[in-house]
């Protein structure tokens, strides 16, 4: 199959479109790059022996998708192109507005006019509501408490609207739990910018000695040792979940949802000592006052996509956090910050081929 990957050079994109590779099929990525490296998709391509497409640009500019959806053509999108930070979607909600609804609402656009009506969507778990019972069933009720999640709450109904529209329509919405973990070559992974908000990433920049402690957010929830717990899930489980969804859609219209967590959750501690082990020395930490909006615990109940995917999490919080190691202590400073400036689009998918090593300069 020919798959466009929207958001295909980031932390989760970049490895669904390294499996999409190896598993044969013809890559497009659709990224504007604001928060990815172009150098993600060149490691993918010398790991997969593959190089896919990338096509520069905003989920905003209609205009722009409308011509590479158009121009490539391809059997399925597959869109995790958007903004994702909780505390900071409190601060611009116009933004993650546009960009993640609007966006998402000038890409299906896009889809219908190009007669391409698979979809596979990155919700995610924050879309259920606080209260209620675990493990969390795709059927639970849904009640975002940021703009993030309602974001992504927003994007489920206007796609489910859109099945109801149209049984032409093929579309899988996956929510996700906790993301962590890297490729365990340790070539590609999370690149955060700035101070990282999620843990994982936190204490993998204490392990490799750019951040001093871990500030642990509360200890006196009603969790089995008092701190946050939640439902990690390895981020190559996760790109394989996808995969699985998208040959669902091959043989199935109509909107589904599946969870794709592992069903059981890890506390902060627990994941601070998975991590100390991982990189062999006992990780400082703070015991501090609880994070605004957190709840105490939350994990999904996968059962519904084993049954229906096939899928399940394969890997556990020890694995996540060796393979987080393995790329953070090879990348201590994450990719390398090029300067993108006035180098062309077809440049750059030069340098992703290997074909051109030096044209983009390192800042
Ligand atoms: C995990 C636990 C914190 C940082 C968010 C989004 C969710 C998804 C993943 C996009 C909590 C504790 C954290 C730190 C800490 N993103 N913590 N010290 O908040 O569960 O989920 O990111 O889809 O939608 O809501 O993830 O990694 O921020 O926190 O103690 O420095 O770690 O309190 O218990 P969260 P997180």
């Amino acid at each position: 199959m020919h798959v466009l990957v929207t958001g295909g050079a980031g932390y989760i994109g970049s490895h669904a479109v390294l499996l999409l590779l190896e598993a044969g099929h013809k890559v497009s990525v659709f990224d504007n790059l604001s928060n990815s490296s172009p150098e993600s998709l060149r490691r993918v391509r010398e790991m997969s022996g593959s190089a896919p497409d990338l096509f520069i640009g905003d989920l905003l500019d209609s205009d722009r998708l409308d011509s590479v959806l158009s121009q490539t053509q391809p059997d399925a999108v597959i869109h995790f192109g958007g903004l994702k930070a909780v505390g900071e979607s409190v601060q611009k909600p116009i933004s993650y507005y546009q960009n993640n609804v609007v966006g998402t609402l000038n890409l299906v656009s896009a889809m219908e006019k190009a007669g391409v009506k698979r979809l596979v969507f990155s919700s995610s778990a924050t879309v259920y509501a606080e209260s209620t019972e675990l493990p969390l069933v795709e059927g639970a009720q849904r009640d975002a408490s940021n703009p993030y999640g309602r974001t992504k709450l927003h994007i489920e109904q206007i796609l489910e609207d859109l099945a109801v529209s149209d049984s032409s329509w093929s579309i899988a919405t996956l929510r996700y739990f906790n993301p962590v973990g890297a490729h365990p070559s340790g070539n590609i992974g999370e690149d955060p910018q700035g101070i990282p908000n999620n843990l994982m990433p936190f204490i993998a920049q204490v392990a490799v000695g750019r951040r001093s402690e871990v500030q642990v957010f509360g200890n006196d929830y009603p969790t089995y040792d008092g701190t946050g717990v939640r439902d990690y899930i390895h981020v190559m489980d996760l790109a394989q979940g996808h995969l699985d969804a998208l040959d669902f859609l091959n043989s199935h219209n109509g909107q589904y949802v599946w969870n794709l967590g592992t069903g059981s959750g890890t506390s902060v501690l627990d994941v601070i000592g998975a991590f100390s082990r991982a990189c062999g020395r006992q990780l400082p930490y703070k015991l501090v006052d609880r994070r605004p909006g957190d709840i105490a615990e939350y994990y999904g109940d996968p059962t519904t996509a084993r049954l229906e995917l096939g899928w399940k999490a394969e890997r556990g919080v020890e694995e996540m956090a060796r393979d987080m190691w393995e790329w953070q202590s090879k990348n201590p400073a994450g990719y390398p910050d090029y300067d993108l400036d006035g180098i062309s689009e077809e440049e750059i998918n030069e340098f992703i081929r290997g074909a051109r090593a030096s044209i983009v300069k390192e800042k």
